[in-house]
């Protein structure tokens, strides 16, 4: 029997499996993920590139991210570093302005310091997957990555290099969950995504409040 490509699959997939209509918020449909995420684990340390009111307010919302100790936010629009830097007064919190793409910041970093890295930055898709090839190919072992508008195949490409990979598919825009080491939590992950599936129609994205009464009871 003939193979199927990947790029054959994929088309498959998106016939049998078509993305639900996109939501109205979509700058927000990794909110309600990040919440699960969180409560998932003990996320004490997030790098977050790309910084915004949605990812980085949840980020600090003591009650989403309730052992946050450090939040390291890599922004490379210099108007929009200093915007969120006057709405943000949080000492766990420094949002740093990297003059050029974020995959070329990466490089000085310890990505294993970070219990969880979040990838929605930059202007141009182009820009997103470097970023994300540029995370994959330091191949972090002890972070969890997501990846916002993970239904863009582009994306999902410059992710490949990653052991594991998770799909959020709730909403769209969609959020991938990807990391290297142990994939011993994937009852627990289809059991977030199954919570997110029964509640997205009467919950906004951005609601955060209702995110955490339903998944935190
Ligand atoms: C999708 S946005 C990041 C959103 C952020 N992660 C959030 O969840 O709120 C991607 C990039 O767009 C740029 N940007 C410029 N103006 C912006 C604005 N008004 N809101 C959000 N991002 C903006 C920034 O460089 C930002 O990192």
């Amino acid at each position: 029997m003939q193979q199927l490509t990947t790029r054959g699959w994929r088309k498959i997939k998106s016939v049998l499996y078509p993305l639900p209509p996109r939501a109205r918020n979509d700058y927000a449909t990794h909110v309600p993920v990040l919440i699960g995420v969180a409560g998932m684990s003990k996320v004490e340390r997030v790098l977050e590139l790309g910084c915004g009111n949605y990812s980085t307010k949840t980020f600090l919302n003591r009650s989403a991210f309730p052992h946050l100790k450090e939040l390291r936010s890599l922004e490379n629009d210099p108007l929009w570093a200093k915007t969120m830097r006057l709405g943000v007064e949080d000492s766990r919190c420094t949002i740093v302005f990297t003059g050029g793409p974020i995959a070329e910041a990466l490089s000085t970093l310890d990505l294993d310091y970070f219990d969880l890295i979040f990838v929605d930055d930059s202007a141009t898709s182009e820009q997103r997957a470097a970023t994300i090839k540029a995370v994959s190919a330091l191949r972090p072992q002890n972070p969890w990555t997501l990846i916002h508008d993970y239904e863009f195949e582009d994306y999902q490409r410059a992710a490949a290099g990653f052991v594991h990979r998770f799909i959020f598919n709730a909403y769209n825009p969609e959020t991938g969950l990807v990391f290297n080491l142990k994939n011993e939590r994937q009852t627990d992950l289809r059991q977030l995504n199954q919570r997110l599936k029964a509640n997205c129609t009467r919950l906004d994205p951005d609601d955060i409040d209702g995110w955490l009464r339903v998944l935190r009871q």
